[in-house]
């Protein structure tokens, strides 16, 4: 194991790479934490049970993983993500016409918001949260329109020992009531009754590699049960600093036809909207996960 510490910061660990070579694709690392780039991979043409393989396990060991240059239609956009599980709905977004799987991602000049502007695990709120995003951008503005993803491993891996005590068996309301209410109204998507809201352990662990992640998160994440209030949002708003640390996250920058691929799981991700009055315009596949454990 290696170690890198801050005097006053959070600590991070992360064990020396020592991952199996890989066979049919190329793996190149953003960061020792978090973010590779697969190359060697065109997405518009059939992908080998080896290539599947290693795609799953690049994604296990690397948190995002990135494609350039990849020219594929929605339909081969949504045959990718069905390669890793069944797709998800999303309760809110608006979505590419008869495809409700395929959700629009756009900001130009005429946009009130960006979508994904703040830290989030998407759609947290769900009892089954999704396993995993892929997003495609075919636009991007001249500059700017970076997306920043951050490892809720390395977050939890760095507290302390006594927080992580205390974290323990603590669950907390992932709302999306909060969150979700009038949002499209500027993209002309009508309220639903009601959002889903679900209760989450504050600590998970992910089904794949068995490690732990902290999973409280500033877009969805009211409140601590079992908790006086003021006492949970003390405690949230240290996680959520604590977590956006750029000691545990990548930066991608993207060119168009570019592709990231996260495991919603064990990350947090924002979009910067920097590149106003220009467009960025995309679509994202959404893969349905399990109840957190
Ligand atoms: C999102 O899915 O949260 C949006 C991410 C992005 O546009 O970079």
């Amino acid at each position: 194991m290696s170690s890198l510490s801050s005097k006053d910061g959070p600590r991070i660990r992360h064990a020396a790479d020592a991952s199996q070579p890989y066979e049919t694709i190329g793996v190149d690392k953003l960061t020792p934490i978090i973010g590779a780039e697969i190359k060697g991979v065109d997405l518009a043409r059939p992908l080998s049970n080896r290539t599947v393989d290693e795609l799953h396990r690049a994604l296990a060991e690397n948190i995002v993983i990135f494609f350039r240059d990849q020219h594929i239609t929605p339909q081969q956009h949504l045959a990718f993500g069905r390669l890793f599980g069944e797709l998800h709905i999303h309760p809110a977004a608006p979505h590419e016409p008869g495809e409700p799987a395929l959700m629009k991602i756009h900001a130009d000049k005429d946009s009130l918001r960006a979508n994904g502007e703040g830290w989030h695990s998407d759609v947290s709120c769900d009892l089954e949260p999704p396993m995993g995003s892929i997003l495609y951008i075919k636009q991007c503005p001249p500059h700017g329109g970076d997306t920043l993803f951050a490892s809720m491993y390395a977050a939890y891996d760095a507290l302390s020992d006594r927080m992580k005590t205390y974290l323990q068996g603590l669950t907390a309301v992932h709302d999306g009531e909060m969150v979700y209410r009038g949002l499209y109204a500027d993209a002309g998507v009508a309220d639903k009754p009601s959002y889903p809201r679900a209760v989450h352990p504050v600590v998970r662990t992910h089904p794949v590699t068995g490690k732990k992640a902290l999973y409280v998160n500033r877009g969805f994440t009211s409140h601590i049960l079992g908790l006086p209030r003021d006492e949970s949002d003390a405690i949230l708003a240290y996680l959520y600093q604590h977590a956006e640390s750029p000691l545990f996250q990548c930066r991608f920058r993207w060119t168009e036809n570019a592709i990231a691929f996260w495991d919603n799981r064990c990350s947090q991700h924002r979009a910067m909207w920097d590149y106003w009055p220009h467009t960025r315009s995309g679509t994202r596949v959404t893969i349905k996960g399990e109840r957190p454990a």
